[in-house]
């Protein structure tokens, strides 16, 4: 089974073409990302604009860098939630125009069930497992019990993990984005130049609080041009990003072994993270669990991981109808369409 897939949650227009849910037949990216590194953000409006004019374009070289027409597809699965509002809607009317007029089924994909299928394009991991949901909207920890049956164990109760990089890497005066700078230098730094904390939260052991360690590097930067004085970026990177990792890994950690899970699953924009990658590595081996892992390519926002749920969500019965629309926010263990 054929399905194509269509991205548009934020600066990424991207369609991808994915056969039984993990050959990728093609995979197509357009970025608007160097239009918002000018601003230090995504600035909706120029994303949802770059949208709009890459789309069509996009869509046509994914079917025929898969040798297809839309003969050969059996559903159109677009991401419809949650994302930059003005930039879904984009993506969800040009599927829903596509579906119509090719008479092909219409499947409404959660973008960060997408995130985790990214893992099954790199590999053969298979539901259950737990699963590490970063990116720079969100970050969860998640039981994925079936393909398409998913429960919340932990959440941020504030900043997510990438927007505390991408905002610590502002502070720092490093490129947007600041999560891809952060792990690019942190290697010249000692991370144990800087001391952060690590938050516990209260409302549950396995939730999350990124913005009192984003603070704390405001902190030490104001601090030290107080008193004329500047800081060792590379030093206070490397620490900024140890806490967060560390944060990361220990609930996860504990999840695991609550919940008794041995296959771990990372995805979502920061899993490209060096220090995430090879800490949860030692953390996999030391208690023998089990790591996936996406490849780097599938890590960020792509068509290819919403074709892969697709799938999943089209044998599961899910069909949109034509009156489907956007959402900028919707739960990832019981999303509505
Ligand atoms: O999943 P994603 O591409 O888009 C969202 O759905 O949000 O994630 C984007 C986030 C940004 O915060 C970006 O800084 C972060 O992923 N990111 C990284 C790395 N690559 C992307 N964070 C740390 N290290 C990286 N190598
Ligand atoms: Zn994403």
């Amino acid at each position: 089974m054929k399905i194509l897939g269509i991205e548009s949650s934020c600066d990424e227009t991207a369609a991808a073409v994915v056969e039984d849910g993990r050959k990728v037949l093609s995979n197509i990216i357009a970025t608007s990302l160097e239009e918002h590194k000018l601003y230090g953000g995504v600035v909706p409006e120029i994303a949802s604009r770059r949208h709009a004019e890459c789309i069509s374009g996009v869509v046509e070289e994914a079917l025929k860098g898969a040798n297809c027409t839309m003969a050969d597809i059996d559903a159109v699965a677009v991401t419809y939630a949650p994302g930059l509002i003005g930039s879904l809607l984009v993506g969800v009317n040009f599927a829903k125009s596509l579906a119509f007029a090719s008479n092909t089924p219409l499947v409404p994909v959660h973008h960060l069930r997408g995130h985790i299928a990214s893992n099954y394009l790199s590999g053969n991991v298979e539901p259950p497992f737990l699963c590490l949901v970063v990116s720079g909207g969100h970050s969860h920890i998640v039981a994925v019990k079936s393909y398409t049956e998913v429960e919340v164990i932990g959440r941020t109760r504030d900043d997510a993990a990438g927007e505390a990089l991408d905002k610590a890497g502002r502070t720092l005066g490093l490129a947007y984005p600041g999560g891809v700078s952060i792990d690019k230098l942190s290697p010249e730094g000692n991370e144990n130049a800087f001391e952060f904390p690590h938050p516990k939260v209260s409302t549950s052991v396995y939730d999350y609080s990124f913005s009192g360690l984003k603070t704390k590097v405001i902190n030490y930067v104001h601090n030290a041009s107080q008193k004329g004085e500047s800081v060792n970026t590379a030093d206070l990177a490397a620490s900024f990003q140890k806490a967060v990792v560390d944060c990361l890994l220990s609930n996860l950690e504990l999840a695991a072994k609550d919940f008794g899970y041995k296959k771990i699953v990372i995805a979502g924009g920061v899993s490209a993270n060096s220090k995430l990658r090879a800490e949860a590595e030692k953390m996999c081996k030391n208690n023998g669990w089990s790591l996936s892992i996406p490849e780097l390519k599938y890590c960020g926002d792509n068509a290819a991981m919403i074709a892969s749920q697709g799938y999943y969500e089209y044998k599961n019965g899910t069909v949109a109808a034509e009156s489907l629309n956007a959402y900028a926010t919707m739960p990832i263990d019981n999303p509505e369409f």
